[in-house]
């Protein structure tokens, strides 16, 4: 009986990689097919300027149609995260910054490191992102960042570990933290082991 459970939820989750096999850099935005904690989740759009080399993350649509006007390139969803009216009771924001002279959007829930880099000068405040896990729990994942140094640094989010290995081995970032947990766009295999850790707990 159990297996049979675990084979049909196993079957969907195939069928649902298959409808969102396209690249996480498509510029499509993708439905969620992830398990949410229960919690209403809204796509984290990632975009990228070449020219200032800044990563650029919003949940809000209409920000990030201006920003593809101003340099940036549509780049899909790195994760999906809780809008501002999250009723769930252990998110925590992911605060966003802005350092307009080397080009670099920054996001952080550590709101002692927030308040650490706005001292210095350099970063703005731009706000809440939205909403965040502070640990793992219930089917989320790693939002990894990544920081490449340098005259126009770089800090880049994404929850596909297999980025991580590219952007370290080909692209000269370094890995920081786990900046939080978010429904992120999963791998098969991350799909399948959420799959048997939920049956595990049946
Ligand atoms: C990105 O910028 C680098 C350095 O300025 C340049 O060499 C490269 O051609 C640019 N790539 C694209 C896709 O514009
Ligand atoms: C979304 O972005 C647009 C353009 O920057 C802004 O006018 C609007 O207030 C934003 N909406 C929300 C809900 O923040
Ligand atoms: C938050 O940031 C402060 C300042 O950088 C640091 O000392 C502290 O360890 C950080 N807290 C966590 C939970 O990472």
């Amino acid at each position: 009986m159990k297996l049979s459970i675990a084979t049909i939820a196993l079957a969907t989750l195939y069928m649902q990689v298959s409808a969102i096999s396209a690249p996480a850099t498509s510029g499509a935005p993708q439905p969620a097919t992830v398990p949410n904690c229960g919690y209403p989740t809204v796509p984290f759009f990632r975009a990228w300027n070449n020219a200032t080399t800044d990563h650029f993350y919003t949940t809000n649509k209409t920000e990030m149609d201006a920003f593809m006007t101003q340099g940036y390139m549509a780049q899909g969803i790195a994760a999906y995260i809780l809008p501002s009216d999250t009723p769930a009771p252990t998110a925590v924001p992911l605060f966003r910054m802005y350092d307009a002279k080397i080009g670099d959007h920054f996001y952080t829930t550590n709101a002692t490191y927030r308040d650490l880099l706005l001292g210095q000068g350099n970063y703005a405040s731009e706000g809440i992102a939205g909403y965040v896990y502070p640990d793992q729990e219930c089917g989320t994942v790693p939002l990894y960042r990544l920081l490449k140094y340098g005259e126009a640094a770089d800090n880049f989010y994404t929850t596909d570990e297999e980025e991580v290995k590219d952007f370290i081995d080909q692209l000269g970032y370094d890995f920081m933290e786990v900046a939080a947990y978010s429904q992120g766009i999963l791998s098969l295999q991350q799909l399948v082991s959420t799959a048997a850790n939920n049956d595990a707990h049946v």
